[in-house]
């Protein structure tokens, strides 16, 4: 087995390496547990996948297609609740990083070849966990002015970024678990059905807010609010 062989899908390899060959050289074995960090991984696997193809991108898309202020209640609820499934995920990620030691390399994080999934879903979380704060000030803004503001981006913009990033973070842990071809393609075509309808939503929610803005005053839901600047037009609609 050729040493790049070796560093992908180490644990693959070492289940399926039935004849011990793969330490050939090495004293003793491989100084962890290789069927508890399976099970660890495939855990980790569906839990991080679900979260990032599943669950985060309905979380946002419940944000445009349910009516009224139960919108944003679902939406923060959700959303938090998908958060800390992701923690979960990364703490056993991060237990296969420390557990999962190449000999003569290190643990999969020192290695080129293996860091970038686990260094990438950890960007993630970082990135994910302003995105309470940022929802926050925003509705909070939102509801004395009618109108997005810089934090109303940040916190649409770092989702859908981020989100997206996760999604193609999935994929590249298939790849390295050296997963089936059969699961790397149901993972894609999940992935990009669910992302699709995601985007279809967001578009329609910026249609339906612009269409709004130009037809809104003498409607309900919309008001104006007077400041230095002049008459600003906002709305109640938050969708
Ligand atoms: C965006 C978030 C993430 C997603 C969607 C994700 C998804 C996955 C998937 C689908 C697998 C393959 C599981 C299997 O085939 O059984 C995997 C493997 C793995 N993930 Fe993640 N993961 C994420 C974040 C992380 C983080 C934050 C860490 C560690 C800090 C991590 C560490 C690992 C490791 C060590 C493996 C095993 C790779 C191997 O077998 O060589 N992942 N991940
Ligand atoms: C980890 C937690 C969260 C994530 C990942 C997240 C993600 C997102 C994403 C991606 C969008 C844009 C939806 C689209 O693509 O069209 C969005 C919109 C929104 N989020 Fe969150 N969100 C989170 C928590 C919260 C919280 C706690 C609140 C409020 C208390 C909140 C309030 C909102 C609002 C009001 C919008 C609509 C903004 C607008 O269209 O002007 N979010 N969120």
């Amino acid at each position: 087995m050729d040493s790049k062989n070796f560093q992908l899908g180490l644990l693959t390899a070492l289940l399926d390496s039935s004849n011990g060959n793969l330490y050939s050289g090495q004293r003793g074995g491989p100084g962890f547990d290789v069927e508890a960090a399976m099970q660890a991984r495939a855990i980790h696997g569906v839990l991080a996948a679900l979260t990032m193809v599943v669950f985060f991108p309905l979380g946002s898309i419940a944000m445009r297609v349910i009516p009224g202020r139960h919108a944003i209640h679902v939406h923060a609820i959700a959303q938090m609740i998908a958060y800390v499934v992701y923690i979960c995920a990364v703490g056993l990620g991060l237990y296969l990083v420390r557990e999962v030691q190449i000999p003569g390399v290190g643990n999969l994080m020192d290695n080129p070849e293996t860091n970038y999934h686990p260094i990438i879903g950890l960007v993630v979380l970082v990135a994910l966990f302003l995105q309470p704060l940022f929802g926050v000030i925003h509705h909070a803004k939102f509801k004395k002015t009618g109108r997005r503001q810089i934090w109303s981006y940040l916190h649409i913009f770092n989702g859908r970024i981020f989100i997206t990033l996760g999604i193609a973070n999935g994929a590249l842990g298939l790849y390295m678990a050296r997963e089936s071809k059969e699961r790397k393609t149901a993972y894609i075509a999940v992935s990009g059905v669910i992302w699709g309808l995601w985007m279809a939503s967001a578009a329609w929610g910026e249609f339906k807010k612009w269409r709004a803005s130009k037809t809104a005053l003498g409607r309900g839901g919309v008001f104006v609010v007077k400041s230095s600047k002049g008459e600003v037009r906002g709305s109640r609609n938050e969708m």
